[in-house]
């Protein structure tokens, strides 16, 4: 990974973290892109010392709002001409209704669209990077997701696991199409599921289903696996689009693409998610 330029979202815990100091340990210039600067840069510390690489540095970055992945994005430009790995990691899981800056709601907001916004205003980087891959880390919970347009700021109803699986779905969905669009550029993008890990995502979960579930998880590192191999592995570019799965009781992930939802073939859905992002994103400068 030397002379390679990786941005991992999330990275100050759980999996973005250990993904980061996986890479990092491999030799890439790994930007740590976080919502808050002090742990941020105590994941900085950490990697460092883990792994002798000092090319390790934070950029900050709130895919709650718009605003912010565009000013990532202009700090990052100022610095970088190239991209070649872009890990949307971040992640939440809220048993609250709450929204973003922009209005959208929490889970949608974050781990979808500022995902896809920041992955649309990095693509000329990833193409001048190419070969470049983007890894969206979605999940098995994907399974149970669908797409309700009329509700994107939840102003109908509001459940937390419709919330979460549905902003999953989204980014399977955007994978294949992302990956179609970047078609015969050298830009691949995968989508995963990273295991049941035990990190800081289930910490809104009842206490006694947090504790049962504790002794069952894989550890960051182990969720940090099928993220690493998609970023690194030679000759994986065939399956671009596809998405990828840690089977947790197994401790091992798979290394060809693996079953989506039924909704994920919907190419009418598709083409509707991608319209609403980029009109809700607003963006008239897009470069395919
Ligand atoms: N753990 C599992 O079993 C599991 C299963 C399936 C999928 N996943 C997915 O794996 C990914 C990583 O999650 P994790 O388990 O490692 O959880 P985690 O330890 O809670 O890490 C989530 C990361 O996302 C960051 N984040 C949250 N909201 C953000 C925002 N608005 N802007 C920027 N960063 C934000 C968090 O930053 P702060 O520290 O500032 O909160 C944290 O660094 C997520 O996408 C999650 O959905 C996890």
């Amino acid at each position: 990974m030397h002379g390679k330029t990786v941005i991992v979202t999330g990275a100050n815990s759980g999996i973005g973290k250990a993904t980061a100091l996986e890479l990092a340990r491999r030799g890439a210039h790994v930007v740590l892109a976080s919502r808050n600067m002090a742990k941020a840069e105590s994941a900085r510390l950490d990697i460092m010392r883990a792994t002798n690489n000092p090319a390790i540095e934070c950029l900050s970055l709130d895919l709650a709002s718009m605003r912010s992945v565009r000013h990532f994005v202009e700090t990052f430009t100022k610095r970088f001409n190239q991209l070649h790995i872009l890990i949307n990691n971040a992640g939440i899981f809220s048993r609250h209704r709450a929204l973003t800056s922009d209005g959208f709601e929490l889970h949608f907001g974050v781990m979808y669209l500022g995902h896809f916004l920041l992955t649309r205003l990095l693509t000329p980087h990833l193409r001048r990077g190419a070969p470049a891959r983007v890894v969206n880390v979605s999940a098995w919970g994907h399974h149970f997701g669908a797409l309700d347009f009329d509700n994107l700021r939840a102003e109908k109803s509001f459940a937390p696991l419709s919330a979460y699986v549905q902003a999953k779905l989204a980014q399977v969905i955007f994978t294949q199409s992302f990956a179609q669009r970047m078609h015969g550029t050298g830009v691949t993008a995968y989508s995963l599921h990273p295991g049941m890990i035990n990190t800081n995502l289930g910490q809104d979960l009842p206490n006694a289903l947090r504790v049962v579930a504790g002794r069952a998880l894989a550890t960051p590192y182990q969720g940090a696996s099928t993220s690493v191999y998609l970023a690194t592995a030679p000759q994986i570019e065939q399956y671009s689009g596809g998405y990828f799965s840690y089977r947790t009781f197994l401790r091992s992930y798979t290394k060809t693409p693996t079953k989506t939802s039924q909704l994920t073939r919907d190419v009418a859905l598709a083409q509707k998610l991608w319209h609403i992002s980029e009109h809700v994103c607003r963006e008239d400068t897009w470069v395919h």
